[in-house]
């Protein structure tokens, strides 16, 4: 019998990715969880056979009913909504808390790491995902945590590149030199499916996804290539100056290029391989979304 899957997220870029990948397999049913039935992302899901569940992470008596009668859940919870760690941790502590009252069987949750922890600097969006991964893991939930890396997609979206005063274009990631693992959030859902196909297995181990392992001046010479004759060029600031450029979220995100300069967080090119063979280089996904690329840029 197909086993049902409670997906919240299901219609952004992660949860999508996962909806999207357990929908085109018949062992699986989807349940897709959205704050609004209505829009046009939900009712796509379900014209392609997602039963679809209003609740909210923020609405903990939401949360019993999306989970009632599911194998597993898929969660992942969104700091930049709202950029409040506490929100994000309440939320995850609340739908760790109903899918062990649930009894569901398997709990994927989006994770990341406690930076506060391991380097001593904060980093709200990673620490409130720790927090909730130590929380999971002190419940003994049947647990497995993905930890994505920063998504190929940042690139058409909030680190477009600049364009600067001689016509180059330059990538805003302050890795100092260093190589950075990425990944396309839209192309992992293949990789979640297999982990719950095989969840036995994948219980209380964490993955980090990686499509790739590139330094930012890498990751330009590939879109040189594939937009030519535009140049683009890695940035030489660092992940300190990032951090106080003052726009909303600034000094998160510049502690988190520390972090992953510094502590070169587990992500591994090989296991995300393993769990879906065909998963996206860099390269691959610039050439695909070469027209989106193009359209993002000044
Ligand atoms: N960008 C990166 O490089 C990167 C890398 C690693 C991790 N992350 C993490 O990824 C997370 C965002 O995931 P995403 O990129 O998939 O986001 P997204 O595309 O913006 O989608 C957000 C999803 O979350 C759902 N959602 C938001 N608040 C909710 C609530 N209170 N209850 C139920 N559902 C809720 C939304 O559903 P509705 O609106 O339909 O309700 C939507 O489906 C962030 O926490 C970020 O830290 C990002």
């Amino acid at each position: 019998m197909a086993k049902l899957i409670t997906v919240f997220g299901a219609t952004g870029a992660q949860g999508g990715s996962v909806a999207n990948a357990l929908l085109e397999d018949q062992d699986f049913k989807v349940r897709a969880v959205t704050r609004n039935a209505s829009s046009d992302k939900a009712k796509a899901l379900q014209g392609r056979g997602a039963e679809i569940v209003q609740a909210s992470l923020d609405d903990p008596s939401t949360l019993g009913p999306a989970l009632q009668g599911a194998h597993g859940v898929f969660v992942v919870t969104n700091y930049w909504e709202h950029m409040d760690q506490e929100r994000e941790i309440k939320q995850g502590k609340d739908i760790a808390d109903a899918a062990k009252a649930a009894g569901v069987l398997h709990v994927v949750f989006s994770g990341l790491e406690n930076v506060e922890k391991i380097a001593g600097f904060p980093c709200p969006h990673f620490d409130a995902k720790g927090q909730i991964e130590e929380y999971m893991t002190s419940l003994e939930l049947p647990v497995t945590f993905v930890r994505f890396s920063f998504y190929y997609e940042n690139y058409i979206s909030m680190m477009k590149p600049q364009k600067q005063e001689d016509g180059t274009y330059v990538l805003g990631v302050p890795m100092e030199g260093a190589a950075m693992d990425i990944v396309s959030a839209g192309d992992m859902g293949p990789a979640v499916r297999t982990i719950f196909r095989n969840w036995a297995r994948w219980i209380r181990r964490a993955v980090g996804f990686s499509g790739d392992k590139l330094t930012i001046q890498q990751t330009a010479d590939i879109l040189s290539k594939h937009l030519a004759p535009k140049v683009f060029k890695a940035s030489d600031m660092t992940a300190d100056e990032f951090g106080q450029l003052g726009f909303p979220g600034a000094d998160d995100l510049g502690n988190m290029f520390k972090f992953y300069r510094l502590h070169n967080p587990d992500r591994s090119v090989e296991l995300t391989r393993q769990l879906h063979p065909t998963a996206m280089t860099f390269d691959t996904w610039a050439a695909e979304n070469k027209e989106a690329l193009q359209n993002a840029l000044d």
